[in-house]
Formats: structure tokens, sequence, C-alpha cells
């Protein structure tokens, strides 16, 4: 979708917003998949509010972008613009044992400077790939720890109310995957309350995680991390793996060969693609096992 009315765009320019036309959600995306729209990028957080008051008051549908590693994106012209934050310099600020977290910092590298304070807690967070507010979100999790667990208070953008308010960690529900947020909530920051420990002991815990990623995910290639969630007591990857789904392919979607709950785009993939590939496997795993797989990916459909 294209804003084209010049006080719109006025408008927007003055509340701070920095826009891309006809940007490409596949060069944005983790899978490499999606089509184009106006990209939005919001330099000033405190201005949401108003920047969403001013599309709804001009019949303009916007979706709130995170780092783009866990999203799935329609293909072909968007019929929404995209919203992202900018990321402010600097995007993490140690107070104690209390990291201060814009929702856009990069999560990897917010674990390394945590470390470097000698605050740890997320290690096995270190390599899945994002932003803090997108792990935040779907509360990211791997080897035994989730970012919800270390959270005591988050800024938010809300979808309802249409204002920032500051929600306590235990005014947030975290489970798998899953939070209480709305879908039309948007992270802004995380105050995130980490134990102390020494920086080798850290980083000794980042070195074993990530030996344990590159021996078991596809990491070069592109792809939204898991595709399902894993149904109670049972394993998404490995039941697909047992019905001998590694390699499966619709066009270039792919069944990783190397975790079979990953699903790669090898080369030009389409949402379309992708969509079916997941379907179909997703059909399979529900005759042989009985599990109907939700989806761990989250889908732009257009
Ligand atoms: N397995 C297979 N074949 C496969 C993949 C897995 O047999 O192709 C078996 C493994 O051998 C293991 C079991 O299935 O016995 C579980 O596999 P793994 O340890 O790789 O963990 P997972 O449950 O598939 C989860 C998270 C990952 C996270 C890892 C490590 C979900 C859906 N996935 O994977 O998170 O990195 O644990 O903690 O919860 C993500 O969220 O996108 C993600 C990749």
């Amino acid at each position: 979708m294209r804003i084209e009315d010049k006080k719109v765009l006025a408008a927007l320019l003055d509340l701070g917003v920095e826009l891309k036309s006809d940007a490409s959600l596949t060069d944005i995306t983790y899978l490499g998949i999606g089509g184009t729209t106006d990209l939005l990028r919001l330099t000033r957080h405190e201005s949401i509010p108003e920047v969403v008051k001013l599309l709804e008051a001009n019949g303009i549908p916007f979706k709130f972008l995170g780092g783009g590693s866990n999203l799935l994106v329609a293909d072909n012209v968007l019929p929404w613009v995209v919203m992202q934050l900018a990321q402010p310099d600097p995007d993490v600020v140690i107070e104690g044992n209390i990291a201060i977290v814009d929702a856009a910092a990069d999560l990897g590298k917010t674990v390394t400077l945590c470390a470097k304070h000698d605050l740890g807690g997320m290690e096995g967070l270190i390599g899945v790939p994002g932003t803090v507010g997108g792990a935040l979100r779907m509360n990211a999790g791997a080897y035994g720890i989730q970012i919800g667990n270390y959270v005591r208070e988050v800024k938010v953008y809300r979808g309802g109310a249409r204002s920032i308010e500051i929600l306590k960690g235990d005014q947030i529900s975290f489970e798998y995957r899953h939070t209480s947020f709305a879908p039309d909530d948007m992270m802004l920051a995380v105050k995130l309350e980490l134990p102390s420990k020494p920086f080798r002991e850290i980083l000794q815990g980042i070195r074993i995680c990530n030996e344990k990623r590159r021996a078991s995910q596809p990491l070069g290639q592109k792809s939204a991390g898991c595709i399902f969630k894993n149904p109670p007591g049972a394993s998404a990857g490995r039941m697909i793996d047992e019905l001998g789904l590694k390699g499966l392919s619709v066009g270039d979607a792919r069944v990783s060969d190397r975790h079979a709950n990953f699903f790669v785009n090898a080369g030009k993939a389409s949402a379309k693609d992708m969509l079916a590939l997941i379907t179909d496997v997703r059909e399979r795993v529900q005759k042989a096992y009985g599990f109907e797989l939700e989806n761990e990916v989250v889908v732009w459909n257009a």
C-alpha cells in the first residue's frame, strides 16, 4: 500500500516518522518472503498514539513490525502499511541489576551487553534472532529459559486504549511462546531484572548454547525458526522427522534437512509456497499422530 496524500505524508514527517516507499518485506523478514508496502520508521516512540490516530482518520490500515525474524508475510502489494521502531542510541542502559532495553534493540546484542556488566540468566537466548520487543511479545525461549522470567516492567502502546502504558511484570502473563499482550499492542521498552554472574561463567553458558544450536538448527539459511509450537508433551520436530518429511518442498519452501520444525526458503519461495507446505505438514502430522500443530510463526495474510 502506498500513502499518496501529501497532507498525511507531511503530518507523518512532523511526528518523526521516516517513510520508505514500496519497501520489500522480502528484504526485511528472515524468511526472505513478503510483498511490498510503505514502511514507517518511528523515531519518536512517544508519537505512536498520534501516528495511529492519523492513519485511522485517513483509513490507512497498518501493522506493527518487530525484527521480522518470526514472521511469514503475504506476497505482492500488501494492503496495509508497516510501522517499525527506529533504534535509539543507546538502546540498552544498565542500572545495577536492571537492564532498561528499547524494544528495537537486537536480542543477541542485549544478551552480550548485559553479560559484560556481569548480568546473566539469558544465555539460552543468545542465538534467537530478532528484537527484544519481538522476543517479549511472544515470550521467546530456548534451553530452559524464557525472556518473561526476567521482566520487571514493560512500556507498551496499547492498541485497545490507544495509549502508552507501563505494566509491571506480574500484570502480564508469560506462557510457552504466548503472552497476554493483544495483537495490536506494540512493545516499546522493557526493564529486565537479571541475576549477577561472573562474565566468564556467562560466556561459558553462551558458548554451550551456541554449540547446541549449531549442531541442531539450520543457522545459515533463511528461516523463521520453528514453524510450529510443540504440543504439550510432544516434539513437533521429532514427529515431522519421524514421518520422513525432511526435504519435503513446495517450490523453494522446504522442510530443513537439519531440523524438521524449521522450514527454509531455499531460493525464491513465495508465501503461497510456504503456507502450502505448512498446511501439508500439519495435515500429515494430524493424520499420523492426532496432534493439530499450532503455528509458532506469525502469519500476515493479505
Ligand atoms: N528432533 C528430531 N528431529 C528433528 C528435530 C528434532 O528427532 O529434525 C528431536 C531431537 O532430537 C530432540 C527433540 O526432537 O530429541 C527436540 O528437539 P530440539 O532439542 O531441537 O528442540 P525443539 O523442541 O525442536 C525447542 C524450541 C526452539 C529452541 C530449542 C532449544 C519450540 C517450538 N522450539 O525446539 O525454539 O531453540 O527448543 O531450546 O519450542 C523457536 O522458537 O523458533 C525455536 C527454534
